[in-house]
């Protein structure tokens, strides 16, 4: 199978396991992050682009957030791509990518350098977090978790393991800006990326800065 056939085999793939996702991860969110990735592998000639794409199409499909098995979907995975074609060695770099390239991994003392394919897929994945689009992602996943929009008197968590950053029982949309995504922009890779997220964390103060004005009664 030629890459491309292999790329359109993998996108289907996610597109069945995602389908029907309600928490931001389905395909559209899937399809963002590959063409972040495509924008940012133009920026980086010696990256591989088929381990790229591969793993940006297949980053959520093993989350555990978004399937009860992990270990199962992940063998699924292996499985799968091997069916298409991928080497033993290809296999286990898309494996090793999807599985320590999270925000959450990075809340664990299990952490792993990624290669510079991982580096993008990350860049990509953590782009579509932030700004406009990162903002209606986080009001779409905490409403449907149930959190409050926003309480002055509930403080954002600081030093969070990651089950405690899974557990949302005290969570704030407003909060998750300050837990995770204003920080996300300084643990961008690659300079593009980097350049970019300076513009979303804009995005997402003034955001910040007219909800509070608002919430305060500001006319
Ligand atoms: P990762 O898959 O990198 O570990 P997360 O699972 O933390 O990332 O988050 C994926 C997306 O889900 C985030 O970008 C954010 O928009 C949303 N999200 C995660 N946790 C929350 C939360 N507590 N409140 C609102 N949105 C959240
Ligand atoms: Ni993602």
């Amino acid at each position: 199978m030629e890459a491309t056939e292999q790329l359109a085999a993998i996108s289907k793939y996610t597109s069945q396991k995602l389908a029907g996702d309600a928490t931001g991860h389905g395909i559209d969110h899937i399809n963002r992050v590959v063409t972040n990735a495509k924008m940012l592998l133009a920026e980086e000639p010696s990256a591989d682009y088929l381990i790229t794409l591969s793993s940006a199409y297949l980053h959520d499909v093993i989350d555990d957030k978004l399937v009860s098995d992990v270990l199962t979907a992940q063998r699924n995975v292996e499985r799968f791509l091997s069916s298409i074609g991928f080497g033993p060695d290809q296999v286990q770099t898309v494996m090793f990518i999807i599985n320590n390239m999270s925000f959450s991994k990075s809340l664990t003392d299990d952490q792993h350098p990624l290669p510079l394919e991982g580096q993008i897929v990350q860049d990509a994945d953590r782009l579509d977090a932030i700004g406009a689009i990162g903002i209606a992602r986080a009001i779409y996943y905490g409403g449907h978790h149930s959190e409050k929009i926003y309480d002055p008197k509930i403080k954002p968590r600081q030093n969070m393991t990651k089950a405690e950053y899974r557990n949302l029982d005290n969570e704030t949309i407003i909060n998750h800006f300050y837990e995770k995504l204003l920080k996300l922009p300084d643990s961008m890779n690659t300079p593009v990326a980097k350049k970019i997220a300076k513009g979303r964390q804009k995005t997402m103060t003034d955001f910040l800065e007219n909800f509070k004005a608002e919430w305060n009664g500001m006319r």
